[in-house]
């Protein structure tokens, strides 16, 4: 066996033990172009598009346009970048991308709604069963191994939670990521300008804050519970009449142990030492 063949051969063993589960991101798979943008375009992808842009139409129309608009940034952002395009998984972007706002339904009986939980984990956690329904009916179940769903719904859940998927899965972080890029100071040069342009003019931003009031301020009045620890509790306090969450923040959750450890232990004397920092760890 020639040198060069050994060479080629370990190398062909060395990218088999270092692919991802699925290798979307390594393999070529198909492209289209959408608003300018190069974006993957396989038939799950295809099939959440459809979906984005069918389901909304009656009643949240800015919807498809901001989950356009967030998987389109993203796509530019990471097209921008040949690192980024060779290793994330595009599928799982794109994907998440466009099922990252499912908890925002307000559809009678949504599937993707529910009283207990916040619209940030309602959303992961049905973009995961959206996808397993897919597959079960489509095909390509065993692609979408337990992983690659816990990426999408990972990217998803923590979409307010910031900073928090800094340390994740890239292919999280870059879902939480290109939904950041709705929310701009100023344009990401990521991005680019003649992007920014084309991806605006094909998928208007006119009404996304509005919606965005409307919805939040909807979830404070239908399930008001799961909003008193969260940022949605603002939109009730500011706008629904009768909200309150006094006595269900997390503040006073804590106020409450207080009250009763002390009544509890009222001789154990609480002495906190300050060290030479004055407490603070950033010193
Ligand atoms: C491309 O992305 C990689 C991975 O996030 C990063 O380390 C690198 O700095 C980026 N390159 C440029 C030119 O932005
Ligand atoms: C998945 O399919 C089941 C059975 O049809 C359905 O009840 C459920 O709502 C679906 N879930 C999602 C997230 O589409
Ligand atoms: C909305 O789109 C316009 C271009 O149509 C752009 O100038 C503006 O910055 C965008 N606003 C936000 C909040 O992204
Ligand atoms: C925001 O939503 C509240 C509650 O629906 C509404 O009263 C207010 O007018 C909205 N603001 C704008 C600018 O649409």
């Amino acid at each position: 066996m020639k040198f060069s063949s050994i060479a080629s051969g370990l190398a062909l063993a060395g990218a088999a033990v270092a692919a991802p589960s699925t290798d979307f991101a390594l393999a070529s798979y198909p492209t289209t172009t959408v608003a300018g943008v190069e974006v993957i375009d396989t038939p799950i992808v295809r099939a959440a598009r459809s979906f984005i842009e069918t389901y909304y139409k009656d009643y949240q129309p800015y919807l498809t346009n901001h989950l356009y608009r967030t998987w389109l940034f993203g796509a530019a952002a990471i097209n921008n970048n040949a690192t980024l395009k060779a290793t994330l998984d595009l599928e799982v972007h794109a994907v998440g991308c466009m099922l990252h706002d499912l908890g925002w339904d307000i559809k009678p009986h949504s599937p993707y709604t529910t009283a207990t939980y916040t619209f940030e984990v309602d959303s992961g956690r049905f973009a995961m069963d959206w996808i397993k329904n897919w597959t079960k009916v489509n095909g390509g179940a065993a692609a979408w191994d337990e992983v690659r769903l816990q990426k999408v719904n990972l990217g998803i859940m923590l979409q307010t939670f910031i900073g928090a998927t800094d340390f994740v899965f890239p292919d999280s972080m870059w879902i939480t990521k290109s939904v950041g890029f709705e929310f701009p100071v100023g344009e990401s040069p990521l991005i680019g300008s003649k992007n920014y342009d084309n991806i605006w003019k094909a998928y208007s931003n006119s009404t996304l804050f509005r919606g965005t009031n409307y919805t939040f301020t909807n979830m404070a009045v239908y399930k008001p519970a799961a909003t008193y620890t969260t940022f949605i509790s603002d939109f009730g306090k500011n706008y629904v009449k009768g909200y309150s969450n006094a006595g269900s923040t997390l503040f006073d959750l804590i106020q409450g142990g207080l009250k009763g450890e002390v009544a509890e232990y009222p001789n154990v004397p609480f002495v906190q030492k300050i060290p030479p920092n004055g407490g603070n760890p950033l010193n």
